[in-house]
């Protein structure tokens, strides 16, 4: 909506542009607004500047002078006073490492939520990555620097509590900190995600065709290969790599013994034998100086599974397998966002790459999705034919025996849409891992390396021989973690006939008993992950 079609808009001087605004919300003089959505009856004072994906509710008062920037969500009924700033970006610096201007895409962006009913006093500053609780009073001029309970008062510089909530206090002594929390993304772009579904039920092209097809060259773009194939998830996407290869009966493929189940479980669906190799405790990958003691003349396959977001050196696994013609399959449900020094993506120097989109990986659908990569021809065909029936250009000849692996259509949209977002999303994890590991240091915790392009931190997992205690206080301070994972697939009952006298991986027997992954997704606040650093602290005080 532009300047001529708000209504009660006072003449004067203002920049409107792209402004979604409710019925009878009032906007004052001098104001630049742009790209940005104001509820009804909300009322915008004039000298106001409110930037680009700005949420304001219902029923606001925005008096004169304030500033608030992108990443900034107002709930209903919220009094904003004169003067106040909003900050997203809490190291703000004008340039980047190399001393050019920053771009968009450099700035690190905070968000901030302002809750129902709550008032914030003029010339107050409210630093970002900050939650101001339902009904939550900040004083005139105070400078907010973590985030307010609700019905909380705070004042000052930095701003201290001088009223709690005298309900809430009762029951809760501290903030839970969920282990993931995919609303807030939802949340964030719902309108981009409506109207992807929207432009899918108005198309009826529900799977495959030209959505499918734009993400496949999209991805294929992000990770520099030759070919990406989308298909139904990614369990089915190393089904397919395996089929592509050749791989069957009588065959071996070597599998680390900590991996989700589905990385065994394809070896399995082809009819070929899963060998579990033992782990490196200090990176929880495939330990690359067993090969030689699981490898045996039926050997055909290797699939490195980049665990946690953490990369298999896959130069040095080629040394091994090339010699030998074995063949490479790089698992990297885990691992979108991760690239190797010399640029090249994860997935990509394997003979194939087969990644995962189920809702929590890093780049996630609304549902079930995988894709393969590949820059190899051939694989890239065969692999085409198998996820539809075996079929290519003449629709029912059936040349190869196969089945159906097709993506679905809205999954390949909406995940091209958070590709956009995609990198900024796993600068964030780095960040994150990063004030982890510098929180950490001094305690007696084993953690990943630090941040780094090989890192894209799935999740964050620290290793301990305090492993349960650990677990059991985060968890009654509701702090989420979770095991990744407990059992390891030569330990699991259904893979116990593929598990001979011989063939322990006592390394990976002893992680499952000492690792732990805590809170990791890109849009965890800072005064979550300092609420996540307290609690761990704690166990070891
Ligand atoms: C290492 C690994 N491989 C394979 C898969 C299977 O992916 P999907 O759940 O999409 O079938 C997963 C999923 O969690 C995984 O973590």
């Amino acid at each position: 909506m532009d300047s001529e079609t708000l209504m009660n808009v006072q003449d004067g001087t203002q920049c409107i542009r792209n402004v979604r605004a409710g019925s009878d919300c009032r906007i004052g003089i001098f104001v630049n607004l742009y790209d940005c959505e104001i509820g009804d009856r909300t009322m915008i004072g004039p000298f106001i500047e409110i930037q680009r994906g700005v949420k304001i509710g219902s029923r606001c008062k925005v008096q004169s002078h304030s500033f608030i920037c992108e990443g900034i969500t107002i709930e209903d009924e919220v009094f904003v006073g004169h003067g106040v700033i909003f900050t997203n970006d809490r190291h703000p610096r004008s340039t980047n490492e190399q001393g050019e201007p920053l771009t968009d895409g450099e700035w690190k962006l905070e968000k901030t939520i302002v809750r129902k009913g709550a008032s914030i006093g003029s010339g107050a500053v409210i630093l970002p990555g900050i939650e101001i609780g339902e009904g939550a009073v900040v004083g005139a001029g105070a400078v907010v620097v973590e985030s307010v309970p609700a019905h909380a008062t705070v004042v000052g510089v930095p701003a201290k509590m001088i009223k709690k909530d005298e309900c809430s206090s009762k029951n809760t002594k501290s903030m839970s900190v969920p282990f993931i929390d995919l609303k807030r993304d939802i949340a964030a772009h719902k309108e981009e995600y409506l109207s992807i579904a929207e432009r899918i039920m108005d198309s009826c092209g529900f799977t495959l065709g030209p959505e499918v097809e734009q993400f496949e060259q999209a991805f294929a773009g992000y990770l520099g290969a030759k070919h990406v194939i989308g298909v139904a998830n990614g369990t089915l996407a190393l089904y397919a790599a395996l089929l592509a290869l050749g791989i069957g009966r009588d065959d071996e493929v070597i599998v680390p013994a900590n991996t989700f189940v589905a990385t065994a479980e394809a070896v399995w669906m082809v009819g070929a034998k899963p060998v579990f190799i033992d782990i490196d405790p200090k990176t929880h990958l495939m330990d690359l100086t067993q090969l030689d003691r699981v490898a045996t003349p039926k050997t055909k396959a290797v699939i490195a599974v980049h665990l946690y977001g953490n990369m298999v050196d896959v130069d040095a696994l080629c040394a091994w397998t090339s010699p030998r013609s074995i063949r490479i399959i790089e698992d990297a449900a885990q691992a979108h966002g991760a690239f190797w020094e010399d640029g090249q993506a994860v997935g990509t120097k394997g003979d194939i790459g087969c990644f995962s989109f189920y809702p929590t990986k890093c780049l996630g659908a609304f549902g079930e999705a995988g894709g393969i990569a590949t820059n190899d021809d051939e694989l890239a065909n065969a692999m085409r034919l198998i996820r539809f029936h075996g079929s290519g250009a003449q629709k029912y000849i059936h040349e190869a025996l196969a089945t159906n692996l097709k993506m679905n259509a809205f999954q390949a949209a909406i995940l091209r849409s958070k590709l956009a977002r995609f990198e900024a999303s796993i600068h964030r994890r780095r960040e994150i891992a990063e004030m982890y590991r510098s929180a950490f240091a001094d305690l007696p915790l084993e953690l990943p390396p630090a941040a780094s392009s090989r890192h894209a931190f799935y999740v964050y997992t620290v290793a301990t021989d305090e492993r349960d205690r650990l677990q059991e206080h985060l968890q009654s301070r509701g702090i989420g973690c979770g095991v990744y994972y407990p059992i390891p697939i030569h330990e699991q009952p259904a893979y116990r006939s593929y598990v001979g006298d011989d063939d322990a991986c006592p390394q990976a027997s002893r992680d499952a008993k000492r690792i732990l992954s805590i809170p990791m997704f890109a849009d965890l606040t800072d005064e979550e992950i300092r609420e996540v650093i307290r609690a761990v602290r704690e166990t070891f005080e």
